[in-house]
């Protein structure tokens, strides 16, 4: 393994596409860096199962009381478990819960999120659902940095989606799926390289 790099820590609270869409941007070098380790949680959440396949290190972290957030405690295991891997950057993929003290300011500036709309619009739960419900003609994915607001910090890459006439929520979230997984490589690739300059709410991608 080269020194170059980027070692990434990947949290996911479900089937772990997304997740699977890095493991196949550093397998193909795309991204010039691996998964050390991926975290959950939910016990039983596929993504576990796809790291524990390829033989990365998976952990749950919980039981949670509440369903929006995580207990400082088990954040705090969490960031134990992300230094111990050496992390370097954290990518929340489908990570379905607000970011927190102390997990927020261990990787300040060093986490992304993608997220099924084209922020500011529709952030939260079901964005596609929102989308549908709105009657937007067009949506997409965003990957941004995350920052104590909700899906709110400073975007790094938008890709647009039509809403077609006959979409269903499974087949809209469908298709913005396909745009998430080519935008959220290319955002890990980007930091990777040292490409994001952020300054406040806006993110410079340096040639
Ligand atoms: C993705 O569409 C992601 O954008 C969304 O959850 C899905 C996870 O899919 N995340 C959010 O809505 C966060 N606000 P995956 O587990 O197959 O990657």
């Amino acid at each position: 393994m080269s020194s170059e790099e980027l070692c990434i820590g990947v949290l996911g609270s479900g089937n772990g596409s997304n997740c699977e869409a890095i493991l196949q941007a550093c397998d193909r070098g795309q991204i010039p860096g691996r998964v050390a380790v991926v975290v959950s949680d939910l016990a039983d959440a596929f993504i576990l199962e796809r790291a524990r396949k390829r033989g990365i290190p998976a952990h749950f972290v919980g039981p949670s009381r509440f369903k929006t957030k995580l207990e400082p405690e088990l954040e705090t295991q969490m960031v134990s478990i992300l230094r111990a891997a050496g992390v370097e950057l954290v990518a929340l993929a489908g990570y379905m819960r607000v970011v927190k003290m102390p997990l927020l300011t261990a990787f300040e500036g060093k986490m992304l999120n993608v997220h099924p709309s084209l922020l500011p619009a529709f952030p939260g739960l079901h964005a596609w659902e929102q989308a549908l419900n709105f009657g937007v003609r067009v949506t997409g994915c965003t990957v941004h940095f995350v920052n104590e607001g909700v899906d709110a910090g400073p975007v790094i890459l938008q890709q647009a989606v039509p809403v077609l006439t006959n979409d269903t929520p499974a087949t809209l979230h469908q298709r913005i799926q396909v745009a998430e997984h080519e935008s959220l490589p290319e955002a890990i690739r980007l930091f990777a390289l040292g490409k994001l300059q952020t300054d406040g709410q806006q993110v410079k991608i340096l040639e």
